[in-house]
């Protein structure tokens, strides 16, 4: 493994669940990961989904540095670019494109590129990517289909995330091929409105006992 991958492992093997998360509001971005570290998590995937994503990444990587923060749904080079330059220490994306993986190659930056289909993760594969999102992991069609990848594919390793909540995380955490588990129900975007920071902290703790 290149050392992008060898660092990507040792943060996806060390919290098992990883909160996906949508900042709408930069004031709740602090508050949002300081309330997941109090439960446990220091690990987060902050979504570039928001007008006020990538502020959200550097004000949490200036205020909370306990926080590891990845960020999600980057679809193209300059959003990765972006992301690194606001602090993220990790990049993920539901799927990649030949300029993604050319960004991601000549990055220091540990990337997790989404792939659903064995021409997919062959075509990564080929590029050494050993780990991989899984999205969207419920309505792709389960378990079952994950599963199936156990045995043409030994040493790859998935993130699975998308409709995945407490009572069905435990079935995909026990997959041999599966390093880890994403998902808003962690810190769903109501509750982040909301401002229910204690509520957060809770399902946080909850979480890192599955
Ligand atoms: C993601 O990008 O990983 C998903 O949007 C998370 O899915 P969920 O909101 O259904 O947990």
């Amino acid at each position: 493994m290149n050392s992008n991958q060898t660092r990507l492992a040792a943060l996806l093997q060390k919290q098992p669940v990883i909160p996906v998360l949508i900042i709408e509001e930069l004031c709740n971005a602090v508050p949002l990961a300081q309330a997941l570290i109090r439960g446990g998590i220091k690990i987060i995937e902050i979504t570039l989904r928001t007008q006020a994503a990538l502020d959200s990444i550097k004000i949490i990587a200036d205020h909370v540095p306990e926080a590891i923060i990845g960020a999600g749904t980057i679809i193209n080079p300059s959003q990765f670019i972006s992301a690194e330059k606001a602090g993220a220490k990790f990049i993920v994306s539901p799927g990649f494109g030949k300029n993604l993986l050319e960004t991601a190659d000549n990055s220091n930056t540990p990337f997790l590129p989404g792939a659903i289909t064995p021409t997919e993760i062959i075509k990564a594969y080929e590029k050494n990517y050993k780990f991989f999102k899984f999205f969207p992991a419920e309505e792709i069609g389960s378990i079952a289909y994950l599963k199936a990848f156990i045995s043409p594919f030994p040493d790859i390793k998935f993130c699975p995330t998308g409709g995945i909540n407490r009572k069905t995380a435990p079935l995909w955490l026990a997959l041999p091929n599966v390093i880890c588990i994403g998902g808003s129900w962690i810190a769903p975007k109501k509750l982040i409105q909301e401002k229910q920071w204690d509520k957060i902290t809770k399902l946080a703790k909850q979480t890192l006992q599955l």
